[in-house]
């Protein structure tokens, strides 16, 4: 993970649970307050999917409906992921969902709340919590969805439009791979830009699909 030894201080390391199970982890986890955006989420939004996943999908951070809920990929980016797994012979049952920031940032429009990305102290603080559901779940394949996952992962180098699909090794599972995040299709300005981003998309998870196969 993108992380330098001895960078423990003010993050969630102190807060892992000895020999953790899924419940005391995210019992735990619920209770974090490693940056401040626990200030500002309505909950700490923690991964879900079964232990044993193969596949252990990592987003950026809890989006508006996602902060509400309390779970993870269920508003409209979720629905495009569950739409893509499925066209590329995946299922999200089969599937750990997380993501590598597990409060939402946003700041206030009016009535809306305007998602911000995560900047680089508080994606630190909460990566412990993306390894300890590493560690749990242990994977066969870690896939990345967006630049602020893939680079928290992997490192700064990692370009996702001239990455995605390459598969990499990965420090807690066999492979790691970068995709693209779901929300950039919703951003499509044309019908046709987003039928073929979504198309791309299932590409990759087919790619991987097959490489689960294999
Ligand atoms: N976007 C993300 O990165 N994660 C979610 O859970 C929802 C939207």
């Amino acid at each position: 993970m993108a992380r330098e030894k001895g960078e423990d201080e003010q993050t969630a390391a102190v807060l892992i649970p000895t020999d953790p199970s899924p419940q005391s982890l995210h019992a735990a986890a619920a209770r974090c307050r490693a940056c401040p955006l626990w200030e500002r989420g309505t909950q700490t939004v923690f991964g879900e999917g079964p232990m044993g996943a193969p596949l252990f999908l990592i987003g950026e951070q809890p989006g508006d409906d996602e902060d509400r809920k309390g779970h993870p990929f269920v508003g409209p980016a979720g629905r495009v992921l569950d739409k893509a797994l499925e066209a590329a012979g995946l299922s999200r049952k089969d599937a750990y969902v997380t993501n590598i920031v597990k409060h939402f940032k946003w700041i206030p429009k009016g009535k809306l709340r305007l998602h911000q990305k995560p900047n680089a102290r508080e994606i630190k603080a909460c990566l412990p919590w993306l390894e300890a559901e590493i560690n749990l779940v242990r994977p066969r394949v870690l896939v990345a969805m967006g630049a602020t996952a893939a680079q928290g992962l992997l490192g700064k180098q990692v370009r996702v439009t001239r990455d995605r699909g390459k598969f990499f090794p990965a420090e807690f599972a066999p492979q790691a791979t970068v995709t693209v995040h779901p929300s950039s299709i919703l951003r499509s300005r044309t019908d046709e830009e987003r039928h073929l981003a979504m198309q791309s998309f299932i590409e990759d998870l087919a790619r991987i699909a097959e490489f689960l196969r294999g």
